[in-house]
């Protein structure tokens, strides 16, 4: 089968796409797993990050590898206990593990780990979802409480998870001010961020603001900064697991403001959730841009600019038309 594999760590350019011995394609799949015909795969800053080796503790030195987490695809065949699965079902996720594989024509999933995708979502829009949407879910319902009436701030909302993260947050009965440049407001009030600040000409920490919850998706501030624009019970929550912000959160253990990190986890309940939203209409994946899977190093180089709206999706194989007429592209959008 096509696969994207890497020999060492370094820029996109290591990024190859080969003809690869498929070990999984011998046998069935195992108990609890799923195997998935892959459509479409997204790419995070995670791929990044991996890919230069900057987690090399967790990934090691064994190589090959594969490239991406987020995947839409058909079940091929489902092992024992693998849920209420059949083949042929439509299903999107995020593999919970540090080595990458999803932009491969076949992949082996945990049924746990994935979800039925609506019939209104076509295959691009699902595989964006999976972990920047998690991400956002988690860090807002789960980490900061986020409900009805809530002040939520959200810095980098323009991104891949900043996208999801105001539409889950108004989902959730929040009032959203999104922080992103300015040529990027109107597309976060599309999504129905209520204010927009441009983090380039004035700072969100400077005054007392009162946010019952700060997300920084971008990650680049600190709890210091924020706190000044917290309300006293606030609670502040990054996605960068720095050194500082671990000694945050144990400074703000028990205190009233707090410093928390999201760490996200691929949940089935979860995807359900997002795929609930997705089908209501309350949920749209922003898709910068398609890449066919040979222009691989180009997706990549696109998430490393930092400027991506939305997210950059990875088609891996032709698509039953039908399926994937409902993409909205960031282009599309103010
Ligand atoms: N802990 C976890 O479990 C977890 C999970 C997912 C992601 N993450 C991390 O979360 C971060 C964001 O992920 P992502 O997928 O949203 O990234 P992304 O899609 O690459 O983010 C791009 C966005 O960042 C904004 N940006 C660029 N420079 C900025 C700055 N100086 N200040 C504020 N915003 C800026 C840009 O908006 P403008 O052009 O409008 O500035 C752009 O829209 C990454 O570091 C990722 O590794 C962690």
């Amino acid at each position: 089968m096509r696969a994207v594999v890497y020999r060492s760590y370094g820029p996109p350019s290591v990024l190859s796409l080969e003809n690869v011995d498929d070990a999984h394609e011998r046998s069935a799949p195992g108990r609890g797993e799923l195997r998935v015909r892959v459509f479409a795969a997204s790419l995070n800053p995670k791929d990044v990050l991996v890919r230069k080796g900057k987690y090399k503790l967790f990934t090691g030195h064994r190589f090959p590898k594969g490239l991406g987490y987020d995947y839409a695809g058909e079940v091929v065949a489902c092992g024992r206990s693998a849920g209420f699965f059949a083949n042929k079902d439509r299903v999107f996720g995020m593999i919970q593990t540090w080595d990458g594989g999803t932009c491969a024509e076949y992949i082996t999933v945990r049924a746990e780990e994935c979800a039925r995708i609506p019939d209104s979502l076509g295959w691009e829009e699902a595989a964006a979802i999976p972990l920047a949407a998690q991400t956002a879910l988690q860090a807002l319902r789960d980490v900061a409480k986020v409900r009805l009436g809530t002040r939520v701030l959200i810095h980098g909302a323009s991104g891949g998870v900043g996208t999801f993260a105001i539409q889950i947050a108004k989902a959730l009965g929040a009032h959203v001010t999104a922080v992103s440049s300015s040529p990027n407001h109107d597309l976060c009030r599309t999504l129905g961020a209520d204010e927009t600040i441009d983090y380039q000409t004035s700072s969100p920490f400077a005054a007392a603001r009162g946010y019952d919850t700060i997300f920084d998706v971008f990650g680049n501030r600190t709890f210091t900064e924020a706190r000044r624009a917290l309300h006293g019970r606030g609670t502040y929550v990054t996605t960068v697991p720095s050194r500082r912000t671990f000694l945050d959160i144990a400074k703000t253990l028990g205190a009233p403001q707090r410093a928390r990190l999201v760490k996200v986890r691929s949940k089935g309940s979860d995807l359900a959730y997002l795929a609930m939203l997705a089908e209501q209409g309350r949920l749209r994946s922003i898709i910068h841009r398609v890449f066919d899977l040979h222009d691989v190093q180009a997706a990549s180089t696109q998430i490393e600019t930092k400027r991506t709206r939305g997210k950059v999706v990875l088609r891996i194989r032709e698509m039953p038309s039908d399926r994937s007429a409902g993409t909205i592209s960031a282009a599309q959008s103010p």
